[in-house]
This record gives structure tokens, C-alpha cells and sequence, in this order.
């Protein structure tokens, strides 16, 4: 299950997302927003990493207007690791390196195509389970 939400300013790609979802069977919870109206991207971000960190979904992804105030709010929840990416070579390393367990995504920074695509690689890129990876994504864990 993916956990999946945005902004306002994230809200048009999140319905192209959930198109490719339905398109590729990929089961998924919209935890909003549910319209292009303003609103605060912390609350959005903070749904998806809770749903992640609960176990209630695998993997979340969450989309703001640059993805950082998104990102930013997802990695405030403890056991997340939320990897903002435009790029296809990002996506695949912080999978394959970080075991990135949250993509965020800037609507205003990259076009649909090249946003599906970065999905694409996110969810289908395992983890390296490296010793090296698993020792530093350890260290990031500070009380
Ligand atoms: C909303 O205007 C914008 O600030 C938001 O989508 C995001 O880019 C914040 O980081």
C-alpha cells in the first residue's frame, strides 16, 4: 500500500499519480488534499509519514509546489526518510543507498512525465542492504 498526499500546489500531479496507480493496479491511500484550494502542506506531509512509520503503508509519497516544505514536514516524524528527487539517478540511489522510505516531489519543478518516471524507479528499486547503508541510515536515528 502506498500512502500518497500534497498540497495545493501538488494536487494536479498527485491525480496523475493516482492515475498510474489505478493504470498499474498499485493499491494506494489518498490522504488528501482533495481540491486545488490553499492549504498547509505540513498537515499532508505529516499524514503519509505517519501512515508509513504506523506500517499501515509501505512507502509514501508526498508533492508540494517545490517539495520541500513537504519533505521537510516528513522527515520531522521519526523512522521516516523522505528523499526529495527530480531526477531518475536520485530515485534510484536513495532507494538502492538510503532505503528512502518517502519520495517528495516538486510540482512546480518538474513536468508529469519525468515525475511518473521517478515514481516508477522509487517504488521498484530495492534496497542494497549494503552493511555501509545500514550502518549510516542507523546513525541517522538520534533520540
Ligand atoms: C505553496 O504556495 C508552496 O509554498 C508549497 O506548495 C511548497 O512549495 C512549500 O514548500
Amino acid at each position: 500500500m502506498i500512502a500518497i498526499g500534497s498540497d495545493h500546489g501538488g494536487y494536479e500531479l498527485k491525480q496523475s499519480i493516482i492515475r498510474y496507480f489505478e493504470e498499474h493496479q498499485i493499491p494506494y491511500q489518498d490522504f488528501g488534499c482533495e481540491a486545488a484550494e490553499a492549504c498547509d502542506y505540513a498537515l499532508y506531509g505529516q499524514a503519509v509519514a505517519n501512515a508509513v512509520v504506523s506500517g499501515a503503508c509501505e512507502k509514501g509519497i508526498v508533492i508540494c509546489g517545490t517539495g520541500i516544505g513537504i519533505s521537510i514536514a516528513a522527515n520531522k516524524v521519526k523512522g521516516i526518510r523522505a528523499a526529495l528527487c527530480h531526477d531518475c539517478f536520485s530515485a534510484e540511489a536513495t532507494r538502492s543507498h538510503n532505503d528512502a522510505n518517502v519520495l517528495a516531489l516538486g510540482a512546480r519543478v518538474i513536468g508529469e512525465g519525468l515525475a511518473l518516471k521517478i515514481v516508477d524507479i522509487f517504488l521498484n528499486t530495492a534496497f542494497s542492504n549494503e552493511e555501509r547503508h545500514v550502518r549510516r541510515i542507523n546513525q541517522l536515528e538520534c533520540e
